[in-house]
């Protein structure tokens, strides 16, 4: 039996025009987003409700995987404006951005009194109720996860109208994203009944919207589903932890600068194999694989080809989203990949991810998912 703990402190608004009064009383707001966000406009989600008498400073200097250069600005200016309000408006770039300003900020000052509201505008991280934020160190091409409870948000809010501008190829990597999340978050070893439930409801969501979402981009049925799973999955990865899919896309992402998404989608069906033992004895994990496939109808009598059938289904999923199922066709060339194999597999293994992975792994074990996610040859 499990021993564990469930914590969900974040209001969660959903729909169109979903957005609380989260303004009423703040006079002081600082709005964390991306250039992208900010030149066209989108900003105004928030700006054209703020009460008149109230002063807001847009920080949108953050870019894809936020560097520790762009958070010690952020940490600079929140420090100087003393807002009572921080909104974080964007991807998971934004997001995790803002939760690390905040974190280093009330190191030097107390913020106390300060509310965080998270507006995600991708369906992917979770991050607007994860404990999570994952900050990069380009000049050692490292990325880190910082995991606390006071990167919890007070209120996250799920507006599906903010999605549907996302371009097809940021929809498949971010949707995949979510996959990986509930995948992982369902078999860790910190797994409860609770997180359970939501990565759970997740992959069922993920499997009957994500493509449609694809395809239809502007469809805000779709749009807010596929919100709502990133949401959940977000919930149960913050609680039950990831795993080495994670690990290895932390390194693969930090070195290639492969889109987050793109690299766990990528990585997940070798990880999937891996864990569950499928060239080898089966494990434990197969079981849980197999439960997953029985949630979609994939379940066969063998926990051997129910496991497989998880896990081909990944791939055909990959394929039909128009994403590269290997390294190689990622774009990295064979000498480049070689060269980067030692410290990415040591970085792996060293990632706080890796400790929740339900299966116990050795170097090897993750150069060699390296090796075979690169060529894409199965084992
Ligand atoms: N904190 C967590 O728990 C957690 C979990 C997973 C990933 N992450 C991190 O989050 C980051 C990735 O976040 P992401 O995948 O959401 O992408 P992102 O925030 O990096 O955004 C990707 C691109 O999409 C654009 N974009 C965002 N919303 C858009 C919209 N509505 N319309 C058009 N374009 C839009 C952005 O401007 C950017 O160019 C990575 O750094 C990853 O490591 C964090
Ligand atoms: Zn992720």
């Amino acid at each position: 039996m499990i021993v564990g703990s469930f914590y969900l402190p974040t209001r969660i608004s959903m729909g169109k025009d979903c957005m609380p009064d989260i303004l009423s009383g703040k006079s002081r707001v600082f709005i964390v987003t991306d250039r992208f966000m900010h030149e066209t406009g989108r900003v105004s989600y928030i700006t054209d409700k703020i009460n008149e008498g109230a002063s807001y400073e847009v920080f949108s200097e953050v870019t894809p995987d936020p560097d520790i250069t762009q958070i010690s600005k952020g940490v600079e200016k929140m420090l100087a404006f003393e807002p009572d309000l921080l909104v974080a408006l964007g991807g998971g770039s934004p997001i995790d951005a803002a939760k690390a300003i905040m974190y280093f900020a009330a190191r030097e000052k107390d913020f106390s009194a300060l509310s965080f509201v998270v507006i995600p505008t991708t369906s992917g991280t979770g991050s607007e109720v994860s404990r999570f934020a994952v900050i990069t160190d380009s000049e050692k091409g490292i990325k880190y996860p910082l995991v606390d409870d006071k990167l919890l948000p007070d209120t996250a809010v799920l507006d599906p109208s903010l999605v549907a501008s996302l371009p097809p190829a940021v929809t498949a990597d971010t949707g995949i994203d979510v996959l990986t999340h509930a995948v992982e978050a369902f078999v860790s070893n910190s797994r409860t009944d609770f997180s359970d439930a939501m990565a759970e409801k997740s992959i069922k969501l993920v499997y009957r919207y994500l493509l449609k979402a694809y395809k239809e981009p502007e469809n805000l049925d779709y749009r807010q589903r596929m919100h709502n799973a990133s949401c959940l999955a977000g919930a149960a990865f913050s609680n039950a932890g990831l795993g080495i899919n994670h690990s290895l896309a932390h390194a693969l992402g930090g070195k290639f600068h492969i889109p987050h998404g793109r690299a766990n989608g990528i990585l997940l069906p070798y990880v999937m194999s891996f864990n569950a033992g499928c060239t080898d004895k089966l494990t434990p994990t197969a079981n849980r694989y197999a439960k997953i496939s029985r949630l979609l109808d994939l379940e066969t009598t063998s926990v051997r080809q129910s496991a497989l059938n998880l896990i081909r289904t990944a791939r055909r999923f990959i394929e039909a989203l128009g994403m590269p199922s290997n390294i190689k066709d990622a774009g990295i060339s064979q000498a480049e990949f070689e060269a980067a194999l030692p410290e990415m597999a040591e970085t792996a293994l060293k990632d706080s991810c890796t400790s929740t992975n339900p299966e116990y792994v050795r170097l090897e074990d993750l150069i060699g998912i390296y090796q075979a996610a690169w060529s894409g040859k199965w084992w």
